[in-house]
Parts: structure tokens; sequence; C-alpha cells
């Protein structure tokens, strides 16, 4: 368990989303305290990106019903930059390709007031953006560069809760390497060092675990959150028997 303070962050209660005419999740219930890292995992078509893309806000994400509560505001009907502004961060699985914006000025947006020269300088030492930060956003960037180019965005803007979805997908070792320290350097807020960060990550391998602590694993199955547990634990048990036998498993703490 976490040895952080319980207060919760995030709070997702009853939360039914539809999308177009299908009901995709029929009741989530989630708490993410100050300073936890969480995983979900689940079949494919599960949902997972369904929940984080409706915390962040994003149109087409109907909500029919609960709340999602972030430091107690209703974020049901905000938009996507009042919800950045409270202290939400998104690394998407597909980053969208901005035509005419360089990186750099990305990044120097994210950072708002207090980033500077050298924090950018860090970051582009840190995350090897040399060949990147003059282009335009992710314009014909590799998997491993708009990775990169994400953790850097989300660096300087310093979320308090950081989504990630499917970190690892279409990235090389070397890069999930390099990904890895930035996210636990997020989640550890040692750049900014304004309290702890929380976090919730989407994995289907699990890989990136190997890279980043996480406290807690959920399953989001039959679009509810079925199975909660040791993150690890629930892997290898998913690993070992399936999805469907996992939401009985023993090991679940719900
Ligand atoms: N924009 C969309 N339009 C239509 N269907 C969607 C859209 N987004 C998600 N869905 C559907 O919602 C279901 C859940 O998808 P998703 O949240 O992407 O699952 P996961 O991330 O767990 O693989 C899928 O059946 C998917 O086809
Ligand atoms: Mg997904």
């Amino acid at each position: 368990m976490s040895a952080a303070s319980t207060s919760p962050l995030l709070q997702v209660e009853d939360l039914h989303v539809s999308v177009g005419d299908r009901e995709i999740l029929r009741g989530v219930d989630l708490v993410i305290a100050e300073g936890e890292t969480h995983v979900l995992l689940g079949p494919n078509g599960g949902g997972k990106t369904t929940l984080l893309n409706t915390i962040v806000g994003l149109p087409g994400y109907r909500v029919t019903g609960g709340r999602i509560l972030f430091k107690g505001t209703d974020l049901v009907g905000l938009e996507i930059d009042e919800r950045a502004r409270l202290g939400i961060g998104v690394a998407f699985q597909r980053p969208p390709a901005v035509r005419g914006i360089r990186l750099k000025q990305l990044i120097e947006v994210a950072g708002g007031d207090g980033f500077g020269e050298s924090d950018m300088a860090d970051l582009v030492g840190e995350l090897s953006l040399e060949k990147m930060i003059d282009r335009d956003v992710n314009m014909g960037f590799s998997g491993g560069e708009m990775k990169r180019s994400e953790m850097a965005q989300l660096l300087a803007q310093a979320p308090d809760l950081t989504l990630f979805d499917e970190p690892e997908s279409g990235v090389d070792l070397d890069n999930i390497a390099v990904v890895g320290v930035a996210m636990t350097r997020l989640l550890k807020a040692e750049r900014v060092g304004k309290g702890t960060r929380s976090g919730l990550i989407v994995t289907h391998t699990g890989h990136i675990l190997e890279y980043v602590n996480a406290d807690i694993g959920h399953v989001l199955y039959g679009g509810k959150l079925a199975c909660k547990g040791n993150p690890l634990d629930l892997i290898g048990e998913i690993g070992k028997h399936g999805y469907d036998k996992c939401v009985e498993c023993a090991i679940c703490q719900r």
C-alpha cells in the first residue's frame, strides 16, 4: 500500500458513459488518493480509453449518470482546458499531430509563467528532444519520439493527476525505459517539488511497471471495475487464467 496521505484527489462515483448510442461504462467507482498510482487493466474494447477520455473531457463521451469529483469539484460539464488548469494531464495512446505549432512552443505553453530557458534545456537534454524541438508537434515523429514529446509536455505542465493510456504501446525497449523514468519523475513530483502527484496508468502488457511503481490495480470488465488488487499479482493472475477467471480470483480485494 502507498504510504501517502489518503485524502482523495479523484473520486469517480457510479459513472455511466455512452459513446454514440452504446453504454460503455456501467457504474464505475474509483478513488485515487493523493500520491497514489493506480493501474487499469482489462480486455480490448472494455472501455479503458473511454474512462480516461471521459475524465479528461474529450467530446463524444456522454456521461449519463454518476459523478467525477476532482479536488472536490465535479468535472462533468467542464471544458478540457478547465480540467487541465485544475491539474489533470493526459498522455494519449495516439497523440494528435499539430501542424503549425512547434514542440518548443507547446512545451512553453504547458509550462506556464514559471517555466524558463534552463527548464527547457533540462527537458531537451533529458528526453533527447534535440531533433524534435523545432519541428511541428508529432508531425512525422516515430512512436518513441511521440512519447518523449508527450512526456516533455507533461513534465512542463506538472499535473497533480496524470492519466497514461498504454504508455508502452508502439515504443521500443530503449524508449520505454526513457518514458518510464519520465513517468516516475512526474509521479514523484521531483521537478517542481510541490506536493505528491497521482497517476492512472492503462497497460495491457504491464511492461511499464518494470520502470514505474504502482500501488493499486483494477480490472475494467463488463463496464465496471470488477477486480482490485496488487497490480503485479493481478497481471500474473490474468496471464494464467485470462480476464474471465480473474474477476473471480482469490486476490481480489473488492
Ligand atoms: N469514438 C468512438 N466511436 C464509437 N465507438 C467508440 C468510440 N470510442 C470508443 N468506442 C467503443 O467503445 C468501446 C470501448 O472502447 P475503448 O474505451 O477504446 O476500450 P479499451 O481502451 O479498453 O480497449 C469499444 O467497443 C469501442 O469500439
Ligand atoms: Mg484503449
